[in-house]
C-alpha cells in the first residue's frame, strides 16, 4: 500500500499534509505523525532523477536526493536506533537512518541466517520509505563479528598490537568484514584507534598499544582491510568501499586523568584529557589523519572529556580539526547516548549542542521519538540550521552511495560460506601465534616437546573459550564457558603433543587423584598454568588493582607441588602486576585474549612457530608506578623502570635479562 510513493519520487510530495496522512496510513503506527505542519517542499521539483541512477557520480546522487528530501526525512537519516527499542514500522514512520546491535544485540537465534533475516526486515521498513532511502546496520565487529554465534573471534587488539603486523591486520580487517556482511551487516564501529596511557582502563585491550606509531600503522591496516574493495568482489556500480570501518573514539580516549569519570563508578572509561594541543596533537591525532588519508568515512566521537567540556560538544575538534582541517568527508557518528551527557539536565541544550559541534548522526538509542522532536523544535527556533541538517546528511548519505546500498541494500548472502572458513580460522591461529609476548623463560623450559612424558595443565582459563575471547564477545561484557567453536588451550595442547605424551587437567591444579607405578605422587615435567582475568568491557573494566588474584596465586602455588617446571600463560586484556610471582614460575608467556583458535598457543609452546610478539604496551612494575607507558617512563632507570619496556619479548635461545629485586 505504501509502495506506490516510490513510483515517482520526484514529484510525490505535493504537501506536508499529505505526506503525514499516507505515511500514518501505510505504517498503522499509532505514534503521532511528525510531519504534520511543514511546509511543501520541492512541489514542482521535475528535473530528472539523478539519485537512483548509479552512473553518476556519488556528490551528484546526494545533491539530488538531498533536494528531495523534506526535514523530517533529514532528521531521520541523523538517528540510529538500537534494534531492541525500534518500534515495527516505526522505521517507515520516521525514515530512521540506521539501525545497531549494542553489545550482545544479537536475534533471538544466533546464526547468520537469522542475523540476515533480521537486518533484511529493518531494510524493508527503510524501503518502503518515499525515497526509498536504505538504512545503514552498524556493530561493534571488533575481533572478528563478535556477537555471532560460531564467528572466526581473532585476538583482541592488544594482542595484534604485540604481533605489530599490518600485514596480518588488513586481512583480519577484511575477513571480519566478509563475516559481518555475511549476517547483512556492512558497518563496524572499529577498529579502537585510542593510544593508551593507562593500562587501568577497561578498554585496553581494545586499543592497539600505547604508541603512536603503532596504532596508526595498525588502526590504517584494518581499516584498509575491511574497507578495501578485491578483484571477484560482488559490487554495485559506483560503489567504492565494500564495508564501513569506524575509527574510534575521537580523540584521546585512552588518555583521561584517573578517578576524573563521572560516569557510574568508571575510574578512567568517560573522562577527561588534560593535555595541551600540541600533544593532543602529537600523540592522539596522527591515527586520525593517517585513517582519514587512507580513506575512512565514518569516525566515532569519544564519551571522554577535553579539559573538562565533552568530545561531543568540542567544535573546534570534531569540526574545525577533523573536518576541516583533516579534510574528513565522511559524517561522525556520536556514541551511545553520549550526546545526552553534555548538559545532563537539559537534553535539548544537549542535542543543540552536539550537532552544531559537528556530530552528524546520533546513537540515540533508545528513545529515538524524543530525540526527533527535538530536533524538530531545534531547526524551528533556529537553534540549528536547515544547512547544519544539510551538511550532515549530506555526509550520511555520501556514506551509503560510498557502499553500494541504493543499489544493493543487503549484502551477498553467499559470504556466509566465509564464517569460520578454513582461511579465516588459519588467519585467526596465525594471530594467535605471533601475538604471544614471551616474558619469561628460564632454564630454557620452553619450548617444550611433543615427546614430554608429562604435562599438567591448570586453571579454568584452560578449558574456557569465554575467558579466552574477553569482552565483547556474545555479550557486551563477555560470557564465561564454552559457548562458541573453537579450540580451546587444552585442546589444543591434546592435540599438539604425540601419543607418547600423557596430559591431564585440572581447573583448580589439583593432580593430587594421578600416582605414579610405584603409587607416589605423579610429577609432571611440566605444569601449563592459566591464569585468566574475568571478561569485561569498557568503564566496568577500569580497576585500581591489577595484580594476581589471590585464588591465581594460589592456583600457581598448587601447580608447583607437583612438577618439575611451571609454565604461566596470561589471559588478559592488559598487564598485570604480576613482579613478586614471577619466581613462582620459568616461564611466562602473555596470550592476551587471543579468541577462539587457541591452536595458536600450542603452535608455539610446542616449537613449530617461534615467538616473535612484542609488548606494544610498558609492563608496570609496581601499582605505585601507573600511568607509566613510553612517553612518561624514557628517563626511569632501575626500580623506577616498568618491569619490562615497550618493545620487550623473548626469543627462542635468548637468554633471560636480570629481573631486579625492587623493595
Ligand atoms: C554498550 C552497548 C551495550 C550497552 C548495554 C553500551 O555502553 O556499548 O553495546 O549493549 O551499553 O547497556
Ligand atoms: C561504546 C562504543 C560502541 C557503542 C555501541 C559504546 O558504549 O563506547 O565503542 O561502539 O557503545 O555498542
Amino acid at each position: 500500500m505504501c509502495k506506490f510513493f516510490s513510483f515517482f519520487p520526484s514529484t510525490l510530495l505535493r504537501a506536508g499534509f499529505l505526506f503525514s496522512l499516507i505515511l500514518a496510513a501505510c505504517s498503522g503506527s499509532t505514534a503521532t505523525p511528525i510531519v504534520e505542519d511543514i511546509a511543501p517542499i520541492a512541489t514542482e521539483d521535475t528535473s530528472p532523477v539523478l539519485y537512483t541512477d548509479p552512473g553518476q557520480p556519488i556528490d551528484v546522487r546526494v545533491e539530488d536526493l538531498l533536494k528531495r528530501m523534506i526535514l523530517e526525512e533529514k532528521i531521520g537519516q541523523m538517528t540510529q536506533v538500537e534494534k531492541g527499542s525500534i518500534k515495527a514500522g516505526d522505521i517507515t514512520t520516521y525514515a530512521i537512518g540506521s539501525i545497531l546491535s549494542g553489545g550482545g544485540g544479537s536475534p533471538a537465534k544466533n546464526t547468520p541466517q537469522e542475523w540476515y533475516a533480521m537486518v533484511e526486515g529493518y531494510q524493508e521498513e527503510a524501503l518502503a520509505t518515499r525515497l526509498e532511502i536504505p538504512l545503514i546496520y552498524g556493530v561493534d565487529a571488533i575481533h572478528g563479528h563478535g556477537n555471532l554465534q560460531n564467528a572466526t573471534i581473532f585476538p583482541h587488539n592488544i594482542g595484534l598490537g604485540a604481533a605489530n603486523n599490518p600485514e596480518l591486520v588488513d586481512a583480519i580487517g577484511r575477513a571480519t568484514a566478509e563475516e559481518m556482511l555475511a549476517s547483512g551487516i556492512p558497518w563496524n564501529f572499529s577498529p579502537v584507534i585510542a593510544v593508551v596511557q593507562d593500562v587501568r582502563w577497561g578498554r585496553t585491550y581494545e586499543g592497539f598499544g600505547e604508541e603512536t606509531a603503532l596504532v596508526t600503522s595498525l588502526g590504517t591496516a584494518y581499516l584498509e582491510g575491511m574497507q578495501t574493495i578485491q578483484e571477484g568482489d560482488l559490487v554495485s556500480e559506483g560503489q567504492t568501499i565494500f564495508a564501513l570501518a569506524t575509527p574510534k573514539h575521537y580523540i584521546g580516549d585512552g588518555a583521561t586523568i584517573w578517578d576524573s569519570s563521572s560516569t557510574g563508578d568508571y575510574k578512567l572509561d568517560q573522562g577527561n584529557i588534560q593535555v595541551p594541543e600540541n600533544i593532543l596533537r602529537e600523540r592522539y591525532l596522527p591515527p586520525y589523519i593517517s585513517a582519514v588519508d587512507a580513506g575512512a568515512l565514518n569516525v566515532m566521537a569519544s564519551f571522554s572529556s577535553w579539559k573538562g567540556l565533552k568530545m561531543h560538544a568540542q567544535e573546534y575538534l570534531l569540526n574545525d580539526v577533523l573536518k576541516v582541517e583533516l579534510g574528513f568527508n565522511g559524517f561522525i557518528v556520536s556514541d551511545w547516548q553520549a550526546m545526552d551527557q553534555i548538559y545532563p539536565d537539559d537534553y535539548y541544550a544537549s542535542i543543540v549542542t552536539s550537532v552544531n559541534a559537528g556530530v552528524d548522526m546520533n546513537m540515540v538509542p533508545y528513545d529515538y521519538v524524543t530525540f526527533i522532536e527535538t530536533m524538530k523544535k531545534a531547526v524551528d527556533n533556529g537553534d540549528i540550521s536547515e544547512e547544519r541538517i544539510d551538511e550532515a546528511v549530506r555526509r550520511i548519505l555520501r556514506v551509503k552511495f560510498s557502499l553500494g546500498l541504493f543499489e544493493r541494500p543487503m549484502p551477498d548472502p553467499s559470504l556466509q560460506a566465509t564464517i569460520r572458513s578454513q582461511e579465516h580460522l588459519e588467519l585467526a591461529r596465525q594471530a594467535v601465534r605471533e601475538s604471544l609476548v614471551l616474558l619469561k623463560n628460564e632454564k630454557d623450559v620452553l619450548p617444550l616437546s611433543k615427546e614430554t612424558p608429562v604435562i599438567f595443565v591448570a586453571g579454568q582459563g584452560a578449558n574456557d573459550l569465554g575467558l579466552q575471547s574477553g569482552g565483547w564477545t556474545l555479550e557486551w561484557q563477555g560470557k564465561v564457558g564454552n559457548h562458541n567453536e573453537g579450540t580451546t588451550i587444552i585442546s589444543a595442547i591434546r592435540a599438539a603433543v604425540s601419543e607418547s605424551a600423557r596430559v591431564e587437567y585440572n581447573s583448580d591444579g589439583n593432580f593430587s587423584e594421578f600416582t605414579d607405578d610405584a603409587g607416589n605422587p605423579l610429577v609432571a615435567d611440566v605444569t601449563v598454568v592459566v591464569l585468566a582475568e574475568n571478561p569485561y568491557a569498557e568503564g566496568v573494566g577500569d580497576a585500581a588493582d591489577i595484580s594476581l588474584t589471590n585464588a591465581e596465586v594460589k592456583l600457581l602455588n598448587e601447580a608447583r607441588k607437583q612438577s618439575k617446571a611451571v609454565v604461566v600463560i596470561l589471559l588478559t586484556g592488559r598487564p598485570r602486576i604480576i613482579t613478586d610471582e614471577l619466581p613462582l614460575a620459568e616461564a611466562w608467556v602473555a596470550a592476551w585474549l587471543p579468541g577462539t583458535e587457541g591452536s595458536g598457543i600450542a603452535d608455539v609452546l610446542f616449537n613449530d612457530f617461534p615467538f616473535t610478539g612484542k609488548l606494544s604496551y610498558s609492563w608496570p612494575r609496581t601499582h605505585e608506578q601507573l600511568p607509566i607507558n613510553i612517553y612518561n617512563s624514557q628517563d626511569k632507570t632501575g626500580c623506577d623502570a616498568p618491569l619490562f619496556p615497550f618493545g620487550y619479548g623473548l626469543e627462542y635461545g635468548e637468554s633471560v635479562p636480570e629481573i631486579l629485586e625492587c623493595k
